[in-house]
């Protein structure tokens, strides 16, 4: 039966995360290099019971949505949310009308965490009861505030639980019960809101790890988290050679290192860069360099390299991953290496967004042997290791 029951969620993402700090509204801010928005709609839209994903915004922010969304499979186009959260979860609502689901998810951006059992529970609880919450018992004594900086009295833990999202319903119920509250202010999720309509709402079991980010403390934990998750480790090699050529100096590592040869390429024809390149887009078995910027294509003819890295490390962040070592030899019997090779360093580390401590650069001759021994032209050899979320 579970088959034929269509689902689909809401993301409120319309806050503007006053009490997270800092510039960007919390939903936007990165955790393990991807934004929370991403990480939450995800979750969901690789959920196979899940059918259409709809994030309502504030359209100020809508090119940062667009960011989180691409290659997202049944994300729908944004709508925009209102002044108050239930106004953002109506306006959801109403967009999703005109091809109703049978039931309904509805979940705060701030919490990416949630887990694909949550998920599978809240549909489960939606179609036995039509309105329903994650709830988790309270661990800690709750206290009552007579007047500020004094506690005293407050409930019995036993008879109170703390609730998260995703809350599940009956598509019509919550629809109905929303329309039916416009213009309260008091109702601080959507069981509030079925229960003013008269509905009972049923429990299943939260999840601890499910928390809503709310505080910058908040984001300091969930990077850890979000670094502990990331149990793929992967490592590629990358090599690549250019023949000198008549010319004053070489790029290698992005740095322009003065010689009495420049290199032939396409591009600036940095083997170092290149090198680094393929090693990365090996580490999600992306293809090579050649794949991505052909050399036939007069828009790469004389480009810098940075570029080539850069993407690389962008499809890297895309999938989850993180970069944990980018590591290179250059071949050569000149130019010296050692000189630029803090230069070298830096310049890598800017260019894939990493700090230059997770940069390597050594350097060797190849003791007059073969074409680097003859000067002929440089070689590089490169490795990546990456990071990334284990997904089978
Ligand atoms: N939300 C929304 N529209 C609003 C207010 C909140 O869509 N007008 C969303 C938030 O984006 C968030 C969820 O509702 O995903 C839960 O709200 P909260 O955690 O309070 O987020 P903010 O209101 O953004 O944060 P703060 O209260 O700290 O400003
Ligand atoms: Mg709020």
């Amino acid at each position: 039966m579970r088959g034929a029951m269509r689902t689909d969620v809401i993301v409120v993402a319309a806050g503007s995360g006053q009490r997270a700090g800092e510039g960007m509204p919390k939903q936007y801010r990165l955790v393990g290099g991807q934004t929370v928005l991403r990480r939450t709609l995800e979750r969901f839209a690789t959920h196979a019971g899940i059918r259409r994903v709809l994030p309502v915004i504030n359209p100020d922010h809508a090119d940062l949505c667009a960011e989180s969304v691409i290659g997202l499979p049944g994300v729908l186009a944004p709508v925009a949310g209102g002044a108050t959260r239930q106004a953002s979860v109506r306006a959801g609502l109403e967009a999703l009308a005109s091809d109703p689901p049978d039931l309904v998810l509805i979940h705060d951006a701030a919490r990416p965490f949630v887990s694909a059992r949550l998920i599978s529970d809240a549909i489960a609880a939606a179609q036995s009861h039509g309105a329903a919450v994650p709830a988790l018992a309270l661990v800690d004594t709750i206290k009552a505030v007579p007047e500020p900086g004094f506690l005293s009295g407050g409930p019995n833990r036993e008879g109170l639980r703390s609730v998260q999202t995703p809350q599940s319903f009956h598509f019509a119920l919550i629809l109905a019960a929303h329309r039916a509250q416009i213009g309260r202010n008091d109702l601080t999720d959507d069981a509030a809101v079925a229960e003013a309509a008269g509905h009972p709402v049923a429990g299943f079991a939260g999840d601890p790890a499910n928390v809503k980010l709310t505080t910058p403390e908040d984001f300091v934990t969930a990077e850890r988290n979000a670094a502990a998750d990331l149990t793929d480790v992967r490592t590629s090699t990358g090599f690549d050679v250019h023949a000198f050529a008549p010319g004053d100096h070489v790029m290698l590592g992005g740095v322009r290192v003065p010689h009495e040869f420049g290199l032939t390429g396409h591009s600036d024809a940095d083997v170092v860069l290149h090198a680094l390149t393929d090693a990365l887009l090996g580490t999600i078995g992306s293809a090579d360099i050649g794949h991505h910027f052909p050399p036939s294509d007069p828009q790469w003819k004389g480009a810098s390299s940075d570029q080539f890295l850069a993407h690389a490390a962008k499809l890297v962040r895309e999938a989850g991953g993180r970069i944990a070592h980018l590591d290179t030899t250059v071949i050569c019997e000149a130019p010296k290496i050692g000189p630029h090779r803090e230069a070298m360093r830096e310049k890598i580390a800017a260019i894939a967004g990493i700090s230059p401590a997770r940069v390597s650069v050594k350097a060797t001759t190849s003791e007059r042997l073969g074409f680097t021994g003859r000067r002929e032209g440089i070689a590089a050899l490169a490795a990546a290791t990456v990071r990334l979320p284990w997904i089978d």
